[in-house]
């Protein structure tokens, strides 16, 4: 028998996304955004409160990266959610991390995650106290050692973080337990 929980976001998993951006003076500024999904094949939308530092500089560059956080970096990651570049101006730089400029956008790149998508800003819809972000994914890099064979990321070398929102927990990916646009076809095959 099922209970009511009221109005809660009941969506699980939701990912840990690293929303790296350059303010006016080059100071790289990472934030930790779950509410973030791709809206289509070269698309991605975010949805980011208006009084963060992240939305501030990507309202003025018109560029950002996206990085998947990973296991070994969980530390790092829930720090960018609970910092501000707005309150602390060395956020990065207390996080120990390394950024290189995107050689496609003017956005930096954090080195130790895994998968980033390199992004320009396509447009912003300003919702209530939130801002609607939607990105133009310019190109992809990932490590070498999260790709399999034919060079597609692995999920089970990624050791991606993905966040609960029922308990506020992180967890990692388990194992794989079926494979999309394949495993429904056991039902069409009944048929
Ligand atoms: C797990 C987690 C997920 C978060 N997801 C979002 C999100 O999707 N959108 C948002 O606006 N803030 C989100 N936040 C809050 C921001 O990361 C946080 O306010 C951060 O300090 C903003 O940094 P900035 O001001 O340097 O950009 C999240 C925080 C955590 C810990």
């Amino acid at each position: 028998m099922k209970k009511d929980l009221g109005v809660i976001p009941a969506v699980f998993p939701m990912p840990v996304l690293m929303i790296a951006t350059y303010d006016e003076e080059g100071q790289v500024n990472v934030m930790n955004a779950a509410w973030g999904m791709i809206s289509d094949y070269t698309q991605i939308a975010l949805f980011l409160g208006t009084d963060h530092k992240t939305t501030a500089n990507i309202r003025k560059l018109k560029a950002f990266t996206v990085s998947i956080a990973d296991r070994d970096h969980v530390t790092e990651a829930d720090y960018f959610g609970i910092v501000s570049g707005n309150d602390v101006k060395d956020k990065f730089e207390r996080a120990h991390l390394h950024a290189v400029k995107s050689t496609c956008c003017n956005a930096p790149v954090i080195e130790e995650f895994p998968v980033v998508m390199e992004c320009e800003l396509a447009a912003e819809i300003e919702v209530e106290n939130m801002y609607a972000i939607v990105g133009n994914i310019l190109n992809v890099q990932a490590e070498e050692s999260v790709l399999n064979e034919k060079e597609k990321v692995d999920p089970q070398k990624l050791n991606a973080l993905i966040f609960d929102q029922f308990q506020a927990g992180y967890y990692t990916v388990g194992e794989k337990v079926g494979q999309a646009w394949s495993s429904g076809r056991a039902l069409i095959e009944e048929e």
